[in-house]
């Protein structure tokens, strides 16, 4: 997706917001969720897609409440790249760069603005602690995180607890219930974009966030799949049945990932550096060399924007409705203010508002022709 879209968007969002007091953002975009098995590396995947270092990862249950991850775009001087982008960090990449112009707000912290990803990534540990203990508890009580970026669309993501079985810790024996339901909560809505993640070295037949995917989109309109940890598979042995439709087929398809491992947290290897590793190996390996190209995180990036355009395609006649009714109304309330009014400024940003929606119309057509040309 380029630049223009996303600047247009972003633009009428802002735009269209006083207007929709109350109700939902007049671009209604889709909620990115995630569903799988613990540890299949669903917080990963979405880090990778934001292109920042910021979600609790690791091997025991590390996500336990909801997180709910506004991006919101804030505009500055620097130009906007892909809207769901892989942001590369800084070339000598030791850790994660801090930006003036990027940084997160918790709806529990109202007002304080944190710069240091490394410290939001504290206060999520923090906050899930506070409502669950230390001992493995969950809570459907959702964290709210506002990431402010020049480098984002104003778009959410949804990062879930893992499906599990067997009771840990503090945990209630009906945990499996629990989980089922919170994350059922998320993924009904029509416009949650499933992202059904699996671990490549688990059997594709048990993946339980496959299943719970297929019980709210038997279709699998708007359901993705995700293997992770191709790393991890035994010698001899790939994905590609499972890429070829063969196992369980998905109509959006399936895009193998590798994520950074558990060592390369801790040695604080870069994005940058892991999805470097990640080309390599998909590049190199002879299962995948290929299709290598429709293979790893890029990849899974692309084929969310498509479905993103796809979406507000999809939405653009009731857009348009909201709009034409705003003007309409805008109108009435010009004339009723009598005829020396109508030069007034409430008149210059109606042909504002009608000239931005006339070229937000056009280059949308544009670029769904596009998307429909090549993805999907
Ligand atoms: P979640 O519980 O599903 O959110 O999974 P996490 O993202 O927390 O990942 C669980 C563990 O698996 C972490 O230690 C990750 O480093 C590791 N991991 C995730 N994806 C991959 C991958 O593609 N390859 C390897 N080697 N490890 C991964
Ligand atoms: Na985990
Ligand atoms: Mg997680």
């Amino acid at each position: 997706m380029d630049e223009q879209l996303i600047q247009t968007i972003n633009k009428l969002q802002d735009a269209l917001a006083p207007l929709g007091a109350g109700s939902a953002s007049p671009v209604d975009l889709p909620q990115i969720t995630v569903v799988g098995s613990q540890s299949s590396g669903k917080s990963s995947v979405l880090e990778n897609i934001v292109g920042r270092e910021f979600l609790p990862r690791g091997t025991g249950i590390v996500t336990r409440r909801p997180l709910i991850l506004q991006l919101i775009n804030k505009r500055s001087s620097k130009a906007t790249k892909d809207l769901v982008h892989i942001k590369e960090t800084d070339a000598n990449g030791d850790k994660t760069e801090n930006n003036a112009d990027e940084w997160g707000e918790f709806l529990h912290l109202p007002g304080k603005k944190i710069y240091d990803f490394d410290e939001i990534r504290k206060e999520i540990v923090r906050e899930t602690e506070a409502k669950t203990g230390k001992n493995a508890g969950i809570s459907s009580a959702p964290i709210n995180l506002r990431i402010y970026s020049p480098h984002v669309l104003t778009l959410t993501l949804v990062d879930l607890p893992g499906l599990t079985k067997v009771p840990v810790g503090d945990q209630p024996r009906d945990i499996e219930k629990q989980i089922r339901d919170m994350l059922l909560k998320f993924i009904s809505k029509p416009n949650a974009i499933i992202l059904a993640v699996n671990a490549a070295n688990q059997d594709l037949a048990n993946s339980d966030g496959l299943k719970l995917a297929r019980e709210v989109d038997p279709e699998g309109v708007r359901t993705i799949g995700v293997l992770t940890k191709v790393d991890l598979m035994d010698d001899g042995t790939d994905v590609i049945d499972i890429l070829a439709g063969r196992v369980i087929p998905l109509r959006a398809g399936y895009v193998p990932v590798i994520n950074r491992g558990q060592k390369d947290i801790e040695n604080h290897k870069t994005i940058r550096a892991a999805l470097s590793d990640e080309k390599k190996f998909f590049e190199g390996h002879p299962s995948y060399s290929s299709k290598a190209t429709y293979c790893g995180t890029p990849y899974l990036a692309k084929k969310l924007n498509a479905i993103l355009l796809n979406h507000i395609r999809a939405t653009l006649p009731d857009i348009k409705m909201r709009i034409e009714m705003a003007l309409k109304k805008y109108q009435q309330e010009l004339a009723s203010l009598g005829p020396e009014m109508i030069e007034s400024p409430s008149s210059v940003v109606l042909s504002v508002i009608t000239d931005f929606c006339n070229d937000y119309t056009g280059i949308l057509d544009g670029q769904v022709k596009d998307v429909a040309a090549n993805e999907l």
